[in-house]
């Protein structure tokens, strides 16, 4: 409740403090980083994204690198929602409730998505070092997570394994190119999960269309101080917040300055939800296309296969040097999400995810907590 009252300003204050935000803003992040205990930023970026090694060894340093590599997921808030142990051949992945999103995300419908797309890693890492995952869901030794048994094989997907420390969700305007066409024909043949589908959105009209969506749960979502209050907790403004928590919401892998958590939340609120929805729209206009992920169930399995789909499209976008970034707001709307169902003759299909792809510069990128925070 503090969060939301403090987020709106009144001009005068906005007036005083202008001056000394613009001073603050404009400070290198390097000196804010001094805060974070001797670690730049920079330097805890590269130690996250290190290309994954499986040199020779024993299959529990393997493992090991296996679940790192599931940590690169992209997930909900950056609230890494999970958690993982492993025991002989199996890997065992579990949602960690302590981090639900409890306003956006009540079912925790994207909280499974997101430990679908850890699940995904996993095994396209094993892939590369020559195992196969074999993968049961929610089993009555694990009713909440699943559990992946690896088997020795032939190597396989190395071009996908190499694209997880690649790839980022990339929340800037694109350049507005078109795919070649051989890439966009490589992600429409994208191997799916069973009962799910892909719908494209590729011309100007389809994605005008589309942001008047983007633009309406953008507006639906900053006028709700429960979900502006949770989000904030999650946005991370500063060096040293952002390597304090290793989690969250960078302020520069989403274009933003890096300020003190007062200014930041400042600026978030002189943006406001009319401002957030033309920036939304303007992003989507600048991209090449967009897709929309759906499912034929509404489940827990359904959404980890969501994810698993979501996070094949992604590296295989990686490796083609294409950029992708969620404009969810539209799903997570509920009376939005069940609108566009009708709208978009989406049958029985259920829409999961909305995602924009096209040509950019990569961001700055998201922070991991280390391992020994997530090994149960
Ligand atoms: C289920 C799910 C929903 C997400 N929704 C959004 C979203 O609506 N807007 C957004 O900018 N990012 C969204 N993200 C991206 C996450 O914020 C991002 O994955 C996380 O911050 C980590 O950054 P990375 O993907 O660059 O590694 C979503 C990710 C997942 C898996």
């Amino acid at each position: 409740m503090a969060e939301e009252s403090s987020f709106i300003f009144s001009r005068r204050e906005f007036l005083g403090y202008s001056a000394a935000a613009a001073a603050l803003a404009m400070l290198p992040p390097a000196l804010a980083a001094c805060a974070g205990g001797g670690e730049t930023y920079e330097q805890a970026e590269a130690a996250t994204w290190r290309t994954a090694q499986f040199d020779e060894g024993e299959m529990q340093a393997h493992v090991r690198e296996f679940i790192r590599c599931a940590t690169l997921a992209p997930n909900g808030h950056n609230a890494q929602a999970w958690q993982f142990s492993y025991q002989g051949d199996t890997v065992t992945l579990r949602p960690d409730f302590n981090r639900r999103l409890a306003v956006v995300d009540p079912d925790d419908r994207e909280l499974y998505i997101s430990l679908g797309a850890a699940l995904e890693n996993l095994a396209v890492a094993a892939g590369a070092a020559g195992y196969t995952a074999g993968v049961t869901y929610f089993p009555d030794t694990e009713p909440d997570g699943v559990t992946v048994r690896l088997t020795a094989a032939a190597a396989t997907g190395t071009e996908l394994a190499a694209a997880i420390s690649q790839r980022q969700t990339t929340r800037s305007a694109y350049d507005g190119r078109p795919l070649a066409g051989e890439d966009l024909a490589r992600l429409q043949a994208l191997p799916l999960e069973p009962g799910a589908g892909l719908h494209w959105f590729a011309s100007g009209d389809e994605l005008e269309s589309l942001a008047t969506w983007v633009m309406q749960g953008d507006r639906a979502q900053y006028a709700d101080g429960a979900f502006v209050g949770e989000l904030v907790t999650w946005l991370r403004f500063n060096d040293a917040e952002a390597l304090r928590s290793h989690d969250g919401l960078y302020a520069r892998c989403s274009g933003n300055p890096t300020a003190p958590r007062w200014v930041g939340r400042m600026f978030l609120a002189l943006t406001g939800a009319e401002g957030m929805a033309k920036q939304d729209a303007e992003k989507l206009r600048s991209s090449s296309g967009a897709v929309l992920f759906v499912s034929a169930a509404d489940d827990r399995h359904a959404w980890v296969d969501t994810g698993r789909v979501y996070e094949r499209f992604a590296l295989t976008a990686a490796h083609l040097g294409i950029q992708t970034a969620f404009l969810n707001q539209p799903v997570e709307v509920s009376s939005l999400r069940a609108q566009m169902q009708t709208d978009l003759a989406l049958g029985d299909a259920y829409p999961q995810l909305l995602v924009r792809y096209g040509h950019a510069a990569a961001m700055p990128r998201s922070l991991r907590r280390p391992l020994e925070e997530v090994l149960v």
